[in-house]
């Protein structure tokens, strides 16, 4: 089979860079271009990597965003938000099938927001999107780094156990905000008790993730959603601390047994990108930790980590701990194990 021809918008950034790794010699899809802003009419491999840039694409020119004129079947966009919307839109007018990871489009109601492991279902939207926006392309999106890993430790307890109500406190990462991020000298021997715009995002997208299909839209789900964002000084690695109230008793011998037990469809349809074992669960008191465990997983870093899986006051409440890979799991990896779902769902034709 030939590997379909594939665009990266925003290639050049910290999720762009991630994407491109991921993209050298995978079996479906081909890197073609990378559309960039100030950094275009560089050689790719000339812009500030923060690993060594692929060989298969280190000698592509960065192009203008603004030239971007369709002409991929796959495009992944590693956009800030403030320019991904209408670029994606021009992106799916022109034919292509968009990949997203910037917030734009998140919350529109004909735009799926995925984990591909999680509600695979929702990329039905795009039959509505079509019919609604008249594109032969679409556009699919993954949800905030912070997101990805609490709805992927929710979904199996929520097969199991009624959620009412889910706190979660975060420790996250430097590369979290991008290239060159949060000042080294506001960061270092620091942390910040405020990441903008973090907080509404992780209570409102988890409801549309968890949510249901009813009659072509999501119907969010019914759990009271809290967060408190904080930036600390680790490269890479989101760490959650969660806590969730029940409706029913909950036992955390059965939850890290549902946890390691899970599996969703990427596993089952053996997609290139999919870790066998989406959840590794953690039994060492002081685990997950970011130096140690953001790598859990095959490719490194798409497996997220649980750990203190414990009781809390009642016993219809439950604490852990999660670690997730901000830009792999929680970035590129999942949106070009979205792109894989949509490719082997038959979206893409
Ligand atoms: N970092 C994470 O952990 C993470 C996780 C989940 C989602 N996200 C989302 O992913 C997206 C990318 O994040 P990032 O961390 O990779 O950001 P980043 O490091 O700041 O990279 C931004 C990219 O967008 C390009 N860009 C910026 N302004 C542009 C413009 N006006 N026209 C054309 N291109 C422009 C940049 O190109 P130049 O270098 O040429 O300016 C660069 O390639 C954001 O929407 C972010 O919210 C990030």
């Amino acid at each position: 089979m030939s590997r379909l021809s594939t665009a990266l918008l925003g290639g050049t950034g910290v999720v762009g860079q991630r994407l491109a790794e991921l993209l050298a010699r995978h079996p479906w899809f081909k890197l073609k271009a990378v559309y960039a802003g100030k950094t275009a009419g560089l050689k790719y491999q000339e812009v500030k990597w923060h690993s060594e840039p692929p060989a298969e694409v280190a000698d592509l020119e960065v192009l203008r965003l603004e030239d971007f004129n369709g002409g991929y079947d796959v495009v992944f966009s590693a956009l800030p938000s403030e320019v991904a919307g209408r670029a994606e839109e021009h992106a799916a007018e022109a034919g292509c099938a968009v990949f997203s990871n910037a917030s734009s489009h998140r919350m529109d109601p004909d735009v799926p927001l995925v984990v591909p492991e999680v509600n695979p279902e929702h990329l039905e939207l795009i039959t509505a999107q079509r019919k609604l926006r008249g594109w032969s392309g679409l556009i699919a999106t993954d949800p905030n780094c912070t997101t990805v890993g609490l709805v992927m430790a929710l979904k199996p307890i929520a097969s199991e156990y009624r959620i009412r109500a889910v706190r979660v406190a975060t420790l996250q990462a430097a590369s979290g905000a991008g290239y060159p991020g949060v000042p080294s000298l506001d960061l270092i021997d620091n942390a910040i008790p405020y990441i903008p715009g973090e907080e509404e995002k992780i209570a409102r997208e988890a409801r549309k993730i968890l949510g249901e299909l009813d009659g072509g839209r999501v119907k969010e789900a019914d759990i009271r959603v809290e967060a408190a964002c904080n930036r600390v000084p680790v490269l890479d690695g989101h760490l959650e601390c969660v806590f969730i109230e029940t409706e029913e008793p909950v036992s955390p011998d059965h939850v890290m047994d549902l946890l390691r037990e899970f599996r969703g469809l990427p596993q089952e349809l053996k997609l290139p990108t999919a870790p066998d074992q989406p959840i590794v669960v953690l039994e060492h008191q002081d685990r997950p930790q970011p130096r140690l465990d953001r790598g859990a997983g095959s490719p490194p870093g798409m497996s997220i980590t649980v750990g203190r899986v414990r009781r809390g006051s009642s016993a219809a409440s439950l604490l852990l701990t999660l670690l997730v890979h901000n830009t792999i799991r929680g970035a590129a990896g999942c949106a070009l194990l979205l792109a894989e779902l949509a490719a082997e769902m038959g979206w893409l034709s």
